[in-house]
């Protein structure tokens, strides 16, 4: 029997004379050696960690990732990523706060620059809010940090440099739909040639000009409805024509937003819960085509307590208080809404329109609140039976009446809106016309693959 020094000395025997006749150095096969032997340890410890160190596996990339993310974490404290996110805003609605809460993820702090109405007619056409009442909206969404007033349509090289250099913004961010001047020319070209121009994903389903055509389309079926049963009262403000409108052949637009789990969530940033502390003040409506007056309302309810949560009525209540034809949004889109304004903090996407002991006692509301009655359209018929919602509320002295309040477009209601787009029916149609057919050849590229979309944040 061999012991183990023969069984030694034959190994070394062989590998010498395999040495020699390859003619390979000792220095360069020990080197050879030393090699092998380090990557099979390497390997070993880095595949098995538990056996060899005793930790964890995926404990090293975890380490690297996280110093990375405490290096960034460092350097973007120091110099906050600045980006730029410009527009209309106009008949703000829950498409255009998805492009605010993209364009703040592409950075740090999101700065918005509001289209004044003179340049939106210049290159759109006629506004439906104004000045006042595109600003109050989107200064209210909870991804905007700072806003730039009378800012032009297109970024010229004196307005980019501007931003660059005075308001020291990183990149400019804008929807991937192509957004031209009368000329035809990009508005974002100056941008795009210094490389310094992002885009983030357009949300499908929703546009100010589809919003306006579902209020034309809603105006005339009422106006029609009118016209055949005489000494009714119609929810819109009349039109100037009274006949039957001959073009209703145009059916109202049904909307093909989807509202899926992860947009609930990205909207109310995973979701909030009162303390035992807080004090709740729960507010109710419809909140359809969330405007400045509700911007107003629900700033007014925070002054009340600490956590606000609103009640969005669903579409039944509003059509049976509001009239056949509304709500213009259905719940999801008007909740998405709602959820994006920075002084709600909870949502109930669907609420009922009379308020229970079982709601107050669920959610632990300490006053109830809704708008005085002076807010109500004149053309709005009486609330439906059971006439007084807030009864319960009112019972046990935690109601609180609101009047609206003085702020920039605080007076303004869904109904007004329909009422601009109603009395203006030609201008709004002509320019719906345009928008719309230039929206039409947008999804008819983009679903032929011929339009590169954006991923989305
Ligand atoms: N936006 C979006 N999704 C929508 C509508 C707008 O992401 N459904 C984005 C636009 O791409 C732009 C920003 O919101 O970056 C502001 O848009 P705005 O200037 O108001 O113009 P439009 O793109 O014409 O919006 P709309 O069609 O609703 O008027």
């Amino acid at each position: 029997m061999t012991t183990p020094r023969q069984r030694l000395d034959d190994a070394v025997k062989i590998i010498n004379t395999f040495l020699k006749e390859k003619d390979i150095p000792p220095s360069t096969a020990i080197a050879a050696a030393v090699a092998g032997v380090t990557t099979l340890v390497g390997a070993s410890v880095y595949l098995y960690p538990e056996t060899f160190l005793g930790i964890r596996r995926g404990s090293f990339s975890m380490g690297i990732a996280g110093m990375l993310q405490r290096h960034a974490a460092r350097r973007r404290a120091r110099k906050p990523i600045r980006v730029y996110m410009d527009g209309c805003f106009d008949l703000t609605h829950f498409g255009h706060a998805n492009a605010l809460r993209q364009a703040k993820a592409c950075g740090d702090v999101l700065v918005v620059g509001l289209v004044p109405d003179a340049e939106i007619r210049r290159c759109k056409g006629p506004p439906v809010l104004n000045d006042a009442e595109r600003l109050a909206v989107v200064e209210s969404c909870k991804w905007v940090d700072e806003m730039i007033l009378d800012v032009p349509y297109d970024i010229n090289e004196q307005f980019m440099n501007e931003l660059w250099h005075k308001h020291k913004i990183d990149y400019i961010v804008h929807g991937d739909d192509p957004c031209l001047l009368p000329d035809g020319s990009d508005a974002y070209a100056a941008p795009k040639r210094e490389g310094r121009f992002k885009t983030i994903k357009r949300t499908e389903g929703v546009s100010t000009t589809d919003i306006v055509g579902r209020m034309l389309s809603a105006s005339k079926a009422a106006e029609n409805d009118l016209a055949k049963t005489p000494g009714s009262k119609s929810p819109f403000k009349k039109s100037k024509k009274s006949a039957v409108v001959e073009d209703v052949a145009e059916p109202a637009k049904k909307e093909h937003f989807c509202t899926t789990s992860r947009r609930v969530l990205q909207f109310s940033d995973g979701g909030k819960k009162p303390s035992d502390e807080d004090v709740v003040v729960y507010v109710h409506g419809a909140f359809d085509t969330f405007h400045a007056g509700h911007v107003d309302l629900l700033k007014s309810a925070r002054a009340l307590g600490t956590f606000v949560i609103v009640g969005v009525h669903d579409d039944a209540a509003v059509s049976s208080y509001a009239g056949a034809h509304y709500p213009i949004l259905n719940v999801n889109e008007r909740s998405l809404g709602v959820m994006a304004c920075r002084h709600a903090d909870e949502v109930i996407i669907g609420a009922p329109e009379v308020v229970t002991r079982d709601l107050l006692a669920t959610f632990n509301v300490a006053f109830v609140v809704a708008e005085d009655s002076a807010a109500r359209s004149p053309n709005a018929p009486a609330p439906a039976p059971p006439a007084d919602p807030n009864a319960v509320p009112r019972a046990l002295g935690i109601f609180r009446e609101i009047k609206r309040g003085d702020g920039p477009g605080a007076d303004i209601t869904t109904k007004e809106i329909v009422s601009r787009i109603v009395e203006n029916r030609a201008a709004f149609e002509e320019r719906n016309k345009r928008k719309g057919a230039s929206e039409a050849k947008y999804y008819e590229l983009k679903n032929a693959g011929e339009i590169e979309s954006a991923t989305e944040e």
